[in-house]
């Protein structure tokens, strides 16, 4: 059984585009060692479209990794990473071109899957571009569940359809590990906002084995690169961190993690707010927001293993301001003969017995994430 728990790692896509070669990966699977990234649960080093060729060989059919840019070729690459306890990612479409154009697997499912996983590929992101439009999408992503089944190594099955076809409803019957619930992120606060309010009402299908992407994280991009988009500041970036871990998504970087430091380095290695995210129960949080009405304030609870919940408050509105919860609405009434206490993960501050109410100031575009116990009053 593989993805038990959301995948975490890097995707060249955000920062990179198609300006990738084995020295940026290599490089990025060192820093992963040297920034404490791997130990803190980042494993997956995956590179995303314009890795090929333009054109399989003539010859063998098979896709070539593009020789100037990985002159040694896919497999010492995925070596590299492995000797330093990685994972190694790849990318593939379920049309007949990927979405830059670069040649998909429609038709050489089995015969890709078996070069992929010759190389050492422990993940598989399998898009959507260039379809037949008479061939029904999910069954193209069953073939390739079964041909990378049928290599006989463990590859997480990244299902990426951008969101169309509902892939809530069928990704895990295709052999689905993850499946992209929205259409692309890009960065900035507006683009990652309408996601994650987007797939708030969806979280109820994430369990492990099979979880809701919302897509590679832009934390740390600061507008640079392929999905540019004017850039977020670090609070905003703090706020997309913290609903990706609550909502139990795969963290997948995007930024350049070569230039992580700091503040964001230690928000994004954070192990209890990464600990909510790979919670073993892998349970979809759900809205418990106390005034609806009062758009963007917003509070998302989140039942945990061992009796605990998360909770997380979101200010996505653009002026300061508290935003409220109240226990009732996870939940807890008043004459339960229970409070709760709450323990922020980014500060450790921890508050007092709470009967009925608890809220946070928040900065516009602010989020915090508490750990929650129930008490005995
Ligand atoms: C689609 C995917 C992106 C990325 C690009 C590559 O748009 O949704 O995540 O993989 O293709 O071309």
């Amino acid at each position: 059984m593989i993805a038990q728990r959301p995948p975490m790692g890097f995707n060249t896509w955000n920062t990179f585009g198609k300006d990738i070669s084995e020295e940026l990966i290599r490089g990025i699977a060192d820093c992963f060692i040297e920034k404490g990234l791997k130990d803190a649960g980042y494993e997956y080093i995956v590179i995303d479209d314009c890795w090929s060729e333009k054109e399989r060989d003539p010859k063998t059919g098979k896709i070539v990794a593009d020789r100037r840019k990985f002159p040694s070729g896919m497999k010492a690459l995925g070596d590299y990473i492995h000797e330093r306890g990685l994972k190694f990612g790849m990318y593939s479409c379920s049309g007949v071109r990927t979405c830059a154009g670069y040649p998909g697997s429609f038709g050489h499912e089995f015969e890709d899957a078996a070069d992929f996983a010759s190389y050492g590929c422990d993940l598989l992101k399998y898009d959507f571009c260039f379809r037949p439009n008479n061939v029904e999408s999910k069954l193209l992503y069953r073939r390739m569940g079964m041909a990378l089944r049928q290599t006989g190594r463990d590859i997480v099955f990244s299902v990426c359809t951008g969101g169309m076809d509902h892939p809530e409803r069928w990704a895990r019957s295709v052999g689905g590990h993850l499946y992209r619930s929205t259409l692309d992120i890009s960065d900035s606060f507006d683009s990652f906002k309408n996601i994650a309010l987007g797939q708030a009402g969806n979280l109820c299908y994430t369990a492990p084995g099979c979880f809701n992407d919302l897509d590679m994280l832009t934390v740390g991009m600061y507008g640079k690169g392929n999905v540019g988009d004017g850039g977020c500041t670090t609070e905003e970036y703090k706020t997309q961190f913290l609903l990706w871990c609550l909502f139990g998504t795969p963290l997948m970087l995007g930024c350049d993690p070569r230039t992580l430091s700091g503040e964001l380095l230690s928000l994004l290695t954070n192990k209890k707010l990464i600990a909510v995210n790979r919670d073993a129960e892998c349970r979809g949080a759900f809205e418990a927001s106390a005034h609806p009405w009062i758009g963007g304030r917003k509070a998302y609870f989140r039942f945990l293993e061992d009796g605990e919940y998360a909770l997380g408050l979101f200010n996505l509105s653009d002026s300061d301001g508290e935003v409220p919860f109240y226990l009732y609405s996870a939940g807890l009434g008043d004459l339960s003969g229970y409070g709760m206490v709450f323990e922020d993960l980014v500060t450790g501050e921890r508050s007092d017995i709470r009967k009925d109410y608890f809220s946070a100031d928040l900065p516009a575009h602010g989020g915090a994430l508490y750990r929650v116990r129930l008490v005995k009053l």
